[in-house]
């Protein structure tokens, strides 16, 4: 097993180099970013995987689920995301309505992330009934995330954010919906909320790099939330959240002493501020006196 050290110059992730690292046994990182300084560090940081989730329709525009968010509104972060990302593997969710409505559209939509965002991958959610759409997005050349268990564009169908197949039925409809996507030909599949057994016997069936998000340790790689890891979702997290740090923390004080700063008046300093040129300023304080002795 070679692990990347962090911080070492390392080669670009492509979806061939996430296999090899299935088949080598190297745990895949992978975090969202939705815009170029975020993604910028996460690369830095040697991470393997950036994802563009179209959970930003919650972290960065405040919307109530991912229903609403449009193509147009994830391409506008996907450009952004793109200018930062120089070795991590790129991935775009395709959101709500741009691949439910008919396989052409699908095609599309899909075509624009790639050649407009800059993604080298998209992602779809739902099991063994998108194989067919996958494929045929595969055909045109643009490789495809699947993601199934807790899919967050169904959580009018499934009544809530609620873990999956966690009964016998549930089981197999989700060792179902692997396998098919594995057979279509998926780059990876995300496995979100689902039963850490339920989700090794899936990593051990497919071919496929497994991404988990609380699916437990047995995947081939972890995905988390940057807005999660790092504090700043305004409630409480979800059970397979670790937070690695306190942005809401470091943000709120670096503001209130801006603000403490301004009203005391000890922002800005002299240094901080501009000054003319020692001749402007001489010829300046010589016109301000001879107003002065005039009287004006
Ligand atoms: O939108 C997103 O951030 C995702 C991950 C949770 C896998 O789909």
């Amino acid at each position: 097993m070679s692990l990347t050290p962090i911080g070492e110059p390392r080669h670009k992730i492509t979806t061939a180099s996430l296999r090899e690292q299935k088949l080598s046994h190297e745990p895949i990182s992978c975090l969202t970013a939705y815009d170029y300084a975020t993604a910028r560090l996460v690369d830095d940081a040697s991470v393997e995987m950036i994802l563009v989730g179209d959970s930003l329709a919650q972290t960065m525009l405040g919307y109530e689920n991912t229903l609403s968010v449009t193509v147009d509104e994830m391409l506008h972060h996907v450009k952004a995301v793109r200018r930062g990302t120089k070795n991590a593997l790129l991935l775009a969710d395709m959101p709500y309505g741009s691949y439910q409505v008919d396989a052409n559209d699908a095609l599309r939509n899909a075509t624009r992330f790639v050649k407009e965002g800059g993604a080298e991958v998209v992602k779809i959610e739902g099991g063994e009934k998108r194989a067919d759409l996958i494929r045929r997005i595969i055909d045109a050349e643009i490789p495809v995330a699947g993601h199934i268990g807790l899919t967050p564009q169904s959580v009018n169908v499934m009544g809530g954010y609620k873990v999956q197949g966690k009964d016998l039925s549930g089981i197999e409809q989700l060792m179902r919906d692997a396998v098919a996507l594995d057979r279509a030909g998926v780059a990876c599949l995300y496995l979100e909320g689902i039963p850490r057994e339920v989700a090794a016997m899936i990593t051990a069936e497919v071919s496929a790099p497994t991404i988990g998000i609380g699916a437990g340790p047995e995947c081939d790689g972890q995905v988390l939330v940057f807005h999660d890891i790092m504090n700043l979702t305004f409630g409480p997290p979800a059970k397979f959240v670790r937070r690695y740090g306190d942005a809401a923390a470091l943000i709120t004080n670096a503001v209130q002493a801006f603000r403490a700063d301004v009203k005391s008046l000890r922002y800005p300093s002299d240094e901080e501020s501009y000054h003319l040129p020692r001749e402007t300023k001489a010829g300046l304080d010589t016109v301000l006196a001879r107003k002065r002795a005039m009287g004006r």
